[in-house]
């Protein structure tokens, strides 16, 4: 596609993006341009967002027939829903008469009513009612269905792509599953979430989660004591990142709230019952999980220099089921939510730096690889997005 960036030239744009490198010790990093020039968006929403698959986030967000949410995938108005079948299904949001968005925000709906002249979609995207049509010759509204995108769930996540023919979900997750098996996360609750707005790019975002360096700076008084040097990232096969480390104790708890630690999720054991592994699935969900909850991040582009995230927290069922389920969790969400907050001055912060015309590609360190993996993936989907033709 035809893209000018505003910030540095294509061939500068094409020289740092050729620098990444597969080996992070050897690389530089993404392009600031990548986090900061406006011109660049609309290249990384078709070439990042509408290729392969992307994270939608938990599939019991949605549990009921009817249950939906308007989602914005990198520049793509999404209706999440859940069919009477019991399938989740995944609609443009975007009414087949004129275009008007149909749904907003999060609820339920026994059908889909578009506001502007009351077309009308039933939960598998038929168009069941169109008022005043009788003029329109060889109308046919079999034809005027609501485009529908493939969806799949795997592990408990849902996800979905904008291919005509995505590639199989199996070969994009790899081995994903070696890597997280042992958690049984694909049976865990959705038990809290959270939506928010942050001034800073979203990658940015979901790099600072995945990267052990900023820990003593960053959070020098509440959860670095958690983590000890974490094990090598793992060389994985498919469209993810992963690496484990033990911890001093639950992870998603502080020191002075340990006692109300959740159980273990039922069948963990070994060095996996006492760490934690953080993961992202390419491009823009990212989770940690720990031996009783797990935390997810997404992040999406409003603007290159701000981002919608959903922050989600999960628990194996049978601590969900527990009388005092509530009561405990309760620490977990304190712990999580004061960690972030600890991190979004920084974001904020290196967003700034990063609007410079004279930001420069930078090297990774060594308890960042998981950001310079995903840096060597990004600058290959931005190089396939910029080869003409
Ligand atoms: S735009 Fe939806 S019914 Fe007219
Ligand atoms: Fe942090």
């Amino acid at each position: 596609m035809t893209v000018e960036p505003n910030l540095v030239s294509r061939e500068v744009l094409l020289m740092q993006l050729s620098a990444v490198l597969p080996d992070e010790n050897r690389s530089l990093g993404i392009p600031p341009a990548c986090y900061a020039d406006a011109g660049l968006l609309a290249l990384e929403q078709q070439a990042v967002f509408q290729h392969g698959w992307v994270g939608l986030g938990r599939a019991d967000r949605w549990p009921d027939a009817g249950d939906y949410s308007a989602m914005d995938i990198g520049g793509v108005p999404l209706i999440v829903l859940r069919n009477r079948s019991g399938a989740l299904k995944a609609f443009a949001n975007s009414c087949r008469h004129r275009g008007s968005q149909l749904l907003n925000g999060d609820g339920n709906c026994k059908k889909i009513k578009c506001p502007f002249h009351w077309w009308t979609y039933d939960l598998d995207g038929r168009l069941k009612v169109y008022p005043r049509m009788e003029t329109a010759v060889d109308f046919d509204p079999g034809e005027f269905g609501l485009v529908e995108f493939t969806v799949a769930v795997e592990h408990g996540f849902a996800f979905v792509s904008f291919e005509d023919h995505p590639p199989s979900i199996f070969e994009w997750l790899g081995d994903f599953d070696e890597f997280h098996q042992a958690w049984g996360i694909g049976h865990w609750k959705m038990a809290r979430i959270r939506e928010f707005e942050v001034q800073c790019n979203w990658k940015t975002f979901i790099e600072v989660f995945n990267e052990y360096y900023h820990l003593p700076m960053v959070h020098p008084d509440s959860i670095n004591w958690l983590y000890p040097e974490p094990d090598a990232v793992d060389i994985v096969k498919g469209q993810f990142t992963t690496q484990f480390g033990a911890t001093e104790g639950a992870a998603a708890l502080m020191a002075d709230t340990q006692q109300h630690a959740l159980p273990l999720a039922p069948g963990l054991q070994g060095r996996e019952a006492a760490g934690t592994r953080y993961t992202w699935i390419y491009p823009n969900l990212t989770f940690a999980l720990s031996q009783d909850s797990m935390w997810i991040y997404q992040a999406f582009p409003l603007a290159q220099d701000r981002c919608h995230v959903i922050q989600t927290i999960c628990f194996p069922a049978d601590s969900v089921a527990l009388d005092d389920f509530e009561q405990r969790a309760k620490y977990y969400y304190d712990r999580i939510d004061a960690a972030l907050a600890e991190d979004l001055p920084f974001l904020e912060q290196q967003q700034l730096g990063l609007n410079s015309p004279f930001a420069k590609p930078g090297r990774f360190g060594t308890l960042e690889p998981s950001v310079g993996k995903f840096a060597y993936w990004y600058a290959q989907q931005m190089l396939r997005g910029l080869k003409p033709g």
